[in-house]
C-alpha cells in the first residue's frame, strides 16, 4: 500500500483496500457514490495499457463517451489522438487514458466537487495500478483536481509539476483547442516539455 492510499479522502468508498483491475471495473460499473449514477449510462473507467507510462487524465465522459464506454471517442478524442501522435503516441499503446470524472455530467456541466471528491479513489487505485512515468492532465478541472489548487489552467500549465512523486504537467483540454484553435502552439509547447521530461526520466 503506497502513498496514493494513505492520502484518499473520507468518502464511502475509502475504506476499501486497494483494488485490483477486476475489482476496480466492478466498483466504477457498479458506483452510486454520487448522483451522477443515476443520469449516466454506464461508468467509464478509461481505456489504453494499463502499464502504460503515460497517463492522460481528462476531465469527465461526454455523450458519446458515457455511450461508448470509452474516454474521449468525440471530436475532442479525435484531436487528443493528433496530439498524441505529435509527439509519436498513440492511444493504447503506453498511453492509459481516463478521467477524473468516471461518470458523464448531464449536459456536459462542470463537473461539481462532491462529485469530484467521490470518485478520487478511482483515480488514485489507476495511479497505484499502472504506475505511469509521467501525468498529463488536460485542461482545468484534470490540473487544479490533481493538483489541489484553484490557480488558472493558465499559469498551471508550462511547468512540471509532481503528484505523489510522479512527474505531472498540464495543458490545454482538446475541447477547448477546438474553440479556441490560436491557443494550440501552446499546448505544443507543453507536449513539447513533457515528450522532454519523459525523456530524461
Ligand atoms: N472530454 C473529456 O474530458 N473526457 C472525455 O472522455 C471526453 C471529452
Amino acid at each position: 500500500i503506497g502513498p496514493a492510499w494513505r492520502l484518499r479522502e473520507a468518502t464511502s468508498l475509502a475504506t476499501s483496500t486497494a483494488y485490483t483491475w477486476d475489482t476496480l471495473t466492478d466498483a466504477v460499473a457498479r458506483c452510486t457514490a454520487c448522483k451522477l449514477s443515476a443520469t449516466r449510462t454506464q461508468g467509464v473507467l478509461g481505456v489504453g495499457d494499463r502499464n502504460a507510462d503515460w497517463l492522460i487524465v481528462g476531465e469527465a465522459p461526454g455523450v458519446e463517451e458515457d455511450a461508448q464506454g470509452e474516454p474521449f471517442v468525440g471530436p475532442a478524442g479525435k484531436l487528443l489522438d493528433a496530439m498524441l501522435a505529435s509527439i509519436g503516441l498513440a492511444r493504447g499503446d503506453n498511453v492509459y487514458l481516463t478521467n477524473v470524472l468516471k461518470s458523464h455530467p448531464p449536459g456536459n456541466r462542470d463537473p461539481e466537487s462532491d462529485e469530484v471528491a467521490a470518485c478520487r479513489p478511482y483515480l488514485l487505485a489507476q495511479i497505484e495500478l499502472i504506475q505511469p512515468k509521467l501525468i498529463l492532465a488536460l485542461g482545468r478541472l484534470a490540473a487544479q483536481s490533481l493538483l489541489d489548487t484553484d490557480d488558472a489552467i493558465g499559469s498551471l500549465r508550462g511547468r512540471v509539476h509532481t503528484f505523489q512523486g510522479v512527474p505531472l504537467m498540464a495543458t490545454y483540454h482538446p475541447a477547448y483547442l477546438l474553440r479556441k484553435p490560436t491557443e494550440k502552439a501552446r499546448a505544443w509547447e507543453d507536449l513539447c516539455l513533457a515528450r522532454r521530461t519523459m525523456r530524461a526520466l
